[in-house]
Parts: C-alpha cells; structure tokens; sequence
C-alpha cells in the first residue's frame, strides 16, 4: 500500500531535466567556500597532514554513505526534508516524528547561510578590489592591512553581504532551474581553471614542498579529539551532508537516475577542488612567511600575494574571486531551497514571498557575524566569537546528528524494498556496501568521534 503511494508522489515545484543537472547543482551545492576558504584554514588550524588523512576516510566511510541516503530519501519522499522524512516516518516507520530530522538540518541550514553570506561578500569585496587594481605590488603587511581594513568596517561587510542575500534570494525566487544549470555549466570548469593557474603559481614560485608536506604528510602526534571533530564537521560541511539540501535536490531527481553512480561523481569532483585550494594556499602561506593558523582570513591573505606576483594577475585575480562569489551562490541557494519549500508547502505562501521573509531573517542574523569580526571580536565564548561558536555548533554538531539520522532512517527503518527500488541500478553487492556502511560503518563512526569529543564541547 504504502509503496503505491510512494510511486505516485511527485514534486510540486518540478523535476531536474536530466541527472547531468541534478549533479551539476549538488556539486554546485557542495562546492563552495567550504574548500577554497574553509578547508585550507581547518586544515592549517587543526595541524594540516593527519587532519587531512581523517578528512578523506571521514568522505568515504561517512559522507559517501550519508550522501546516497540523503538522495534516497528525497527522492522517495518528493518534498522538502521536513515534510519527506514526516511523510516517509509515518509510511515506514509508524512515526511522524522523524520529521524533527529535518527541523535540525533546516536550523543548520539558517545558521550556515548567515555566516556564509557574510564571507561571500568578502570575496565579492576583494573582487571589486582585484578589478580595480588593489593587488599590484602587495607585501605580506600589506595584504594584512587589506584585510583588517575590511573587517573593520561594518559597512562595507554590510553592504557585500546584502548584496550577497538578495542575489540568492532572486534566484531562488525565480524558481530552482532557471538560471541555476547554466550558470554552474560554465562557472564550474572555469573555477577549476584559475585553480589549475594557482596551483602553476604555488609550484613554480611557492615552497611547494613543504606545503604538500604540511597537507599531506600525517603527522600522527597532531591527531586530537577536537581535530577528528573538526575534520567529520568539514566532511559533512563540503559535502552538504545533514542539512536536507541533498534530501531536497533528491526530491527533484527523476526516478531512473543511479543515486550512487551520482554520488561518487559529486565526492569526487568536491575533494578533488579541495585538496586543489590546498595545495595552492599552503605554499604561498610558507613562502611568505604567513602562518597555517591565520584561520578565516587565510584565502583573503595568501591568495593577492599570488595575483600581485603573476602576469595577468589582474584578471586572474578578478575571475577567481567572482567565480567563488558564483560557487557560494550555488551553495546559498542550496542552504535557502530547503526552508523555502517547506514554507511554501505547509505555509501556503507563494515562492517569491517565502524566499524574501526566510532571506530577511537569514541576512539580519548575518550581522551578528559581522560583528564577530568587528565591535564583537572581543565578546567570546565557548569556541570563540559569535561566528565560531555558530560554525561549530551547525558544522561539528548539527549537520552530523541530523545526517547520522538520516541514514539510520534510510537503512534501518526503510523496508528493503524501498531502498532497493531506489538503488535498483546497482548490484547486490553494492548495495549491500552501502547498507554495511549506513547502517553499521558511518553511525559508528559519527558517535565515537561524538563520544571521544564530548569532553571538549
Ligand atoms: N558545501 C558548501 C561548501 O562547501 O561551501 C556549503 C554548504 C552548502 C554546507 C549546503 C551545507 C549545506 F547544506
């Protein structure tokens, strides 16, 4: 009975046209500022090497798992994750309940996109500053000057990070599919071009080697429960995991597209940008004398030392910092989409409106972002200022207990023949890898990282 109706249900705002554009928009989603900006300076942060090696089995043994879960049930339940995982709770599980699944991932999502659309207006910032020529001839002290400058103007944070806001809210407004598949078609590839100009710059100009040392090279004395924290917080953050985003582009995903296939493309491509920006920013970091540890300002201070030093710096420059502004809309709209569909599915409200009220709040709680870097720098607690405890709390604590649920529900409450029939394209074997993995493998790992971190929350 209930699988009839499964089959039956369909998304209310539309399908992708193809599996190219569903994997276009998760890659989408999932790259972003989360490698370019916040891996290198997590990494630098948490001692490079070993926190790297973590980082990678964490995507594998966890995020792969959870990912195809996450598209599963989206694209059983057809609807925003609130209402799916509702909708799939009652049909397999006898609970409603599990809705609250989704009410955790959404929560995380809003705490994510204040901060995120404060940090896209930085590179939106130094994008105006690389068009009009600000990175000519810059020392160290000076891209250090840069950069307080712009923290230290509420002002010009504001008017970036507005800006930022409105873009995303328009777009996700306008409906997911206008725009949004060209856009990532073109912006994507050309992300990974300037990228492949840096990493030349980094090898030929940078002390390489003991940057990829300091990546690479685990040092195992290095390894501490904050670290594996950190480092499963970053794997859930890169990939987009336990936000509902996943659940909700899987609600848009035709029904003989292959979820795994997809997936691996999705983690393959997201660390591979990943490792990328690392690679580009830590030899620059050691070359001038600049520390790992310089935390969320590391892009913002490596990065115009290398487009000051390379022909065509200018426009290099100009390209890679809107294009990141660009990867961080397709990541906001994926941290907006769930909230909006849900208030236009259970609120009756239009998309336009939906998108304006939940983007005001969103941009409003920005500020206190903002002035975390600002008049607030000094007001710290727990992990730090407002941002870092925001950050912490949504990356290495949220988005693992909603995506941890989320893949117990898939592979324990689920029948078999839903899962199935969702993973009907791949073998018995693999299916039976992704079962081992969601069910045993990934909620084993989530809580012993939970339980050898509990004495530094
Ligand atoms: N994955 C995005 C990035 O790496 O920049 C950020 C993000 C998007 C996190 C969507 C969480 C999310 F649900």
């Amino acid at each position: 009975m209930s699988n009839i109706s499964n089959n039956e249900r369909e998304s209310i705002h539309g399908l992708w046209s193809s599996r190219l554009t569903f994997i276009l928009a998760v890659t989408g989603s999932a790259i972003g500022l989360g490698n370019i900006w916040k891996f290198p300076y997590v990494a630098g942060a948490n001692g490079g090497g070993a926190f790297v090696l973590v980082y990678l089995i964490c995507i594998l043994v966890i995020g792969f798992p959870i990912m195809v879960s996450e598209i599963l049930l989206g694209r059983k339940g057809r609807r925003n994750p609130i209402t799916s995982m509702q909708l799939l709770g009652k049909e397999e599980a006898g609970s409603q309940s599990w809705k609250i699944v989704g009410f955790i991932g959404l929560f995380a999502g809003f705490l994510i996109l204040s901060y995120y659309s404060v940090i896209a207006g930085w590179t939106l910032h130094y994008f105006t500053l690389s068009v009009t020529g600000g990175f000519g001839e810059l020392d160290t002290n000076q891209v250090n000057l840069l950069f307080s400058e712009l923290t230290s103007s509420i002002l010009t944070q504001a008017i970036f990070h507005t800006f930022f806001m409105v873009i995303t809210v328009i777009i996700i407004a306008r409906g997911i599919k206008n725009g949004l598949e060209k856009a990532v078609k073109i912006m994507m590839p050309a992300l990974l071009f300037i990228m492949v100009i840096l990493l030349i710059y980094s090898i030929t100009q940078g002390d390489f080697a003991k940057g990829v040392d300091f990546l690479l090279k685990p040092d195992f004395s290095k390894i501490t429960a904050e670290s594996i924290l950190a480092a499963m917080g970053q794997a859930f953050f890169t990939l987009s995991l336990g936000m509902g985003c996943i659940v909700m582009y899987g609600a848009y995903l035709p029904k003989n597209e292959s979820i795994v296939k997809t997936s691996l493309t999705i983690i393959f491509c997201d660390t591979l940008i990943a490792l990328l920006a690392g690679l580009v920013i830590f030899p620059i970091v050691f070359d001038n004398n600049l520390a790992p540890t310089d935390g969320p300002g590391l892009i913002f201070l490596t990065l115009p030392l290398a487009f000051s030093d390379i022909t065509g710096g200018m426009l290099f420059g100009s390209l890679f910092f809107i294009l990141l502004g660009f990867a961080a809309i397709t990541s906001a709209i994926s941290l907006l989409e769930p909230s909006v569909a849900w208030m236009i599915e259970t609120q009756n409200v239009q998309r336009s409106t939906s998108a304006i009220i939940i983007g005001s709040v969103i941009w409003l709680l920005g500020f206190l972002t903002i002035l975390s870097f600002n008049d607030l720098s000094e007001f710290t607690f727990w992990k730090g200022t407002l941002f870092d405890n925001f950050d912490y709390l949504a990356s290495n604590i949220l988005l693992p207990i909603s995506g941890l649920l989320f893949t117990i529900f898939a592979s324990w409450f689920m029948t078999r023949s839903s899962s199935r029939s969702e993973l009907s394209d791949v073998s018995p074997i693999v299916y039976a890898i992704w079962k081992f993995l969601a069910r045993v493998v990934a909620p084993i790992g989530v809580i012993i990282i939970f339980l050898n971190a509990i004495n530094i929350f």
